[in-house]
Formats: C-alpha cells, structure tokens, sequence
C-alpha cells in the first residue's frame, strides 16, 4: 500500500533545505522500495503572499490525509509587520492544533564527528544524547483568553493565559514516560512550580503518571535550574519533559550542545502516532538564498519520520548512517565547520548524504 508524505517547504531557507531532504527521501524510497508518494503544500508566509493566510484550506485537507509530513520552517521579515492573527508562524501552530500534534519529540544528540562544533567543552558534550518532549498543543501557546487590550487606567496592556488541563498533562506524561522506557528509563520534568500554579498541577500529574511505570526514575526541575544545568551538565538528562513554551527554549539551548541549531530534527506526534517532522531551526532569513544553510536537521526529520510514522526502520537506520559517514569525511557546512574540515554548500551536503545512502 503506498504511503502519501505531504511536503511543506514554507519560508526563508525552508526550500533550500527541503529540497536537499527530498532527494534523500526519493532515494531510500527507492531503495528500499517503500511504496511513497510525495505531494506539496504551502504554508506560512508563502501561504500568504499566495492565499492570503498562513495556512490555507487545501493544506488542511492534505495534511489530514497524509500519513506524514514534513515541514521546512516558516517566517520572515517580509511579514513581520503582519497582525498577529494571520502571521505565518500562526501557520505551523494551526497546523500542530489541528492535528493535535500534542507530542513533541526533540532528540538532542551529540556527533562524535562535531565535540568541537560545539560552545561547550568536548568533554562535558561528549556521548550526548538526550531527548527533549516537549508539549506542543496547549499552555500559553494557546491558553485564552489573550491579546492587548486598554486597562482601566487608559494604559495597553498585553496577556496570556498559561493554562494546562489534567488531560493534556496526562497524554503528554505517558508519551515521556514511554520515551524514557526505551531509552536511559530517567525522566526529568521540568516546571516552575515554586511560581505557576499551572505547573503545580504538571508536576503533581506527573508524579502521579509516574507510579505506572516504576522503573523509570522520574526528579522535577525547575526551568530556570533546567537551563543551566543544560550549559553546566547536560549528560545527567536522559529525558526531560515540559510545557510548550520551556520546551521551546530549552531545546533551542539544547540543541546548540551538538554544536548546531542546523543539527537538530523533531518529531512532532498525535495519539495514533501519526506526525509532522521538521527541523527544529527558523527560517534564517539572514543566509536565505546563500546556499550555505545546514540541510541535516531536516534529512534527519526525514530519518525519524520513516522510523515513527511510516515504520521503515532500516530506512532511517541508513539516512543516520549515511550522515555520520559524511561527518566521517569532514563535509561540514558553515554552521559547523572547524578546523581541518572541508565547507560545502547546502546542495554539496544533499550530494555528500546521497552518496552515503
Ligand atoms: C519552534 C519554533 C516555533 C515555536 C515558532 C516558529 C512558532 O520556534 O518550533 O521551536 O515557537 O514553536
Ligand atoms: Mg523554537
């Protein structure tokens, strides 16, 4: 039975480094005869120059009916000045709601090939690997009401609404615990609950969660300690889980440990398993159209995406082998090239990966 993968290249380097994934995609479809087909939709700010909104009906209708998708990134200068309402970033949370992509996983993982890429030490990054689950769905993403408004002393004033419902902290624990299951079995979740009562009722859900699956260790944080023990140690982490918004910082300044925001893929999953991928990077309208954006993050989401939707295993198995090999080699980009290495093009490291394949 064939398998539809909708592709969503968005804005900024989106295109760029989709293209890049796209070839690697077609050439494990070949090879290992994976029944996909590949249809394209916009979304973001190429949505908007075209439809008028960051997320048009068609790419609903496609979305719902894909098996997978896989997103570049979306945003930019050019719609910035936008409401907030129709800006493109309104785009990728429409989406994510929409299809209740409520599991966000974001593997952080440190390349031997790359100890020295990163801002760290090699030996506090060395062996890194640790998965960030972040919910992707609710909290203050999403929480109404909000807006700006006029108070009653004539002033503006902006809000939101940090709200979390005991079932969105529920399925968001059990896919964390899950994940920790097959991993290191160490939890970490991190909240603010010396100040948010939202997270006060996080933590109390996630210990309760907790007492199903006592074989993994589960310990609280709280964020402002996550972060800095993420520059300070980050191999203790095994798993972390946490709201939208602290799940959005920590995995930028987790992603930076393997020594490129370029590096990093994500899976973002509903309760059947069913996902969008995407590297978890912006857009870079600074070195859009340089040709010199870091394609990996997104050939990666492509490696997880065959893994966790589209259960082509050895598939994803040879994309993770193929990018080591070219590490191997010493083809950096120019986000992680270092001593030594050779600096290729976005095109040159979809070439390089191909080869690999
Ligand atoms: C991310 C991004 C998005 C987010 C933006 C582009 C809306 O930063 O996926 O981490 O905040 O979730
Ligand atoms: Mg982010």
């Amino acid at each position: 039975m064939s398998k539809n993968v909708l592709i969503l290249p968005g804005d900024g380097i989106g295109p760029e480094i989709v293209a890049q994934a796209e070839r690697v995609l077609a050439a494990v479809n070949e090879k290992f005869n994976l029944g996909i087909e590949t249809t394209k939709g916009l979304i973001g700010g190429s949505a908007i120059d075209a439809t008028g909104g960051p997320f048009p009906d068609e790419t609903m209708v496609k979305a719902k009916a894909a098996d997978a998708i896989l997103l570049g990134a979306v945003g930019g200068p050019k719609w910035d000045s936008l409401d907030m309402a129709i800006r493109p970033e309104k785009g990728l949370l429409a989406i994510r709601s929409q299809l209740n992509l409520f599991a966000n996983l974001r593997p952080a993982i440190l390349y031997p090939q790359l100890a020295d890429a990163s801002s760290l030490k090699p030996e506090l990054v060395s062996g890194l690997d640790l998965l960030i689950v972040r919910e992707l769905t609710g909290g203050i993403y999403f929480g109404q009401p909000r807006g700006i408004r006029v108070n009653d002393a004539g002033e503006r004033e902006g809000f939101n609404t940090y709200i979390y419902s005991e079932t969105e902290i529920r399925r968001i624990a059990h896919q964390a615990f899950q994940a920790a299951q097959k991993r290191g079995k160490k939890l970490c979740s991190v909240d603010k609950a010396n100040v948010l009562e939202a997270t006060v009722l996080w933590r109390e859900i996630m210990t309760e969660v907790g007492k199903e699956y006592p074989e993994v260790e589960l310990s609280h944080m709280y964020v402002d300690n996550a972060a800095m023990q993420l520059v300070r140690a980050p191999k203790q982490f095994d798993v972390m889980v946490t709201g939208n918004m602290f799940g959005d910082i920590l995995s930028d300044c987790a992603a930076m440990l393997t020594g490129s925001i370029g590096m990093l893929p994500s899976a973002s999953l509903d309760q059947n398993g069913k996902g969008m991928y995407e590297p978890i990077h912006g857009s870079a309208p600074d070195i859009t159209g340089k040709g010199i954006a870091n394609p990996l993050a997104t050939i990666l989401s492509v490696s997880m995406m065959l893994r966790y939707s589209l259960n082509s295993a050895e598939a994803a198995d040879c994309i993770e082998k193929a990018v080591g090999k070219v590490l191997d080699q010493g083809l950096r980009t120019a986000d992680i090239v270092s001593d030594g290495c050779q600096q290729i093009s976005t095109q040159a490291m979809g070439d390089a990966v191909l080869a690999a394949l």
